[in-house]
């Protein structure tokens, strides 16, 4: 049986696509059941619905600061659809205690740094301030803390002298659309599971080179 996985997002979705486009190969063990907003403007709204995935927009704004109660309308959507697993999408609303250890083990988010370096606003940037020769994306189980919680999968890019947040943030941008689905596919296939803060996967397709930055000449 395929887990059933909601997708939360708040903007363009280019991850939610990744998540949609690998989820229709046949063998995937995961199919997306709804794609949730908290925002009517998502971008990403459209891609879903294009794709014939069912979407629903839950907008948090008039919600203010009571999360508690915008969580009770988006578990309701939730357990309608019967979702096994979330996944966050550049869903920019943060979530109570309660929500996220409700959904402890059921939850992945993405980031755009190899955590725990850069969580919060600015990764790409944050990342070039540093100096870092090296940064990437994050797959994680999700916590209370923002952009934190046992990691599941990273990719690296190297970082070039002339990078802007932009340039690098794009191709780190690549590499979320590689190890979301990735992620996901562990995830729902029983392939991973959490010793304590750790994240333990078994059976995945091995190790990548190692990524050395700069390269020496
Ligand atoms: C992605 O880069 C994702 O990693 C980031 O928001 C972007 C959403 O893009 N998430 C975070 O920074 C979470 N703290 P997308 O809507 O095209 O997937």
């Amino acid at each position: 049986m395929k887990r059933r996985v909601a997708i939360l997002i708040s903007g363009r979705g280019s991850n939610m696509v990744a998540l949609i486009e690998a989820s229709k190969e046949e063998a995937f063990p995961a199919e997306i059941v709804v794609v949730i907003s908290n925002r009517a403007d998502a971008g990403g709204l459209e891609k879903a619905k294009s794709s014939g995935i069912a979407t629903l927009t839950i907008e948090s704004k008039p919600f203010g600061a009571d999360r508690a109660a915008f969580e009770a309308v988006l578990q309701s959507a939730l357990d309608e659809h019967r979702v096994d697993l979330i996944c966050l999408g550049g869903f920019m609303r943060l979530l109570t205690a309660a929500f996220v250890q409700r959904w402890y083990g059921r939850m992945l988010n993405i980031h755009p740094s190899l955590l725990p370096s850069f969580p919060g606003l600015e990764p790409q940037a944050q990342a070039l301030r540093a100096g870092v020769k090296i940064s990437g994306a994050t797959v994680h189980f999700v916590i209370p803390e923002t952009d934190a919680g046992p990691i599941l999968m990273q990719g690296a890019v190297a970082v070039r002298v002339d990078d802007t947040p932009e340039t690098l943030g794009a191709r780190i941008l690549e590499i979320e659309h590689r190890i979301y689905p990735d992620a996901l596919r562990l995830v729902a296939s029983g392939q991973v599971r959490l010793e304590g803060d750790i994240c333990k996967t078994t059976g995945s397709a091995g190790f990548d080179d190692t990524l050395i930055s700069p390269a020496s000449a």
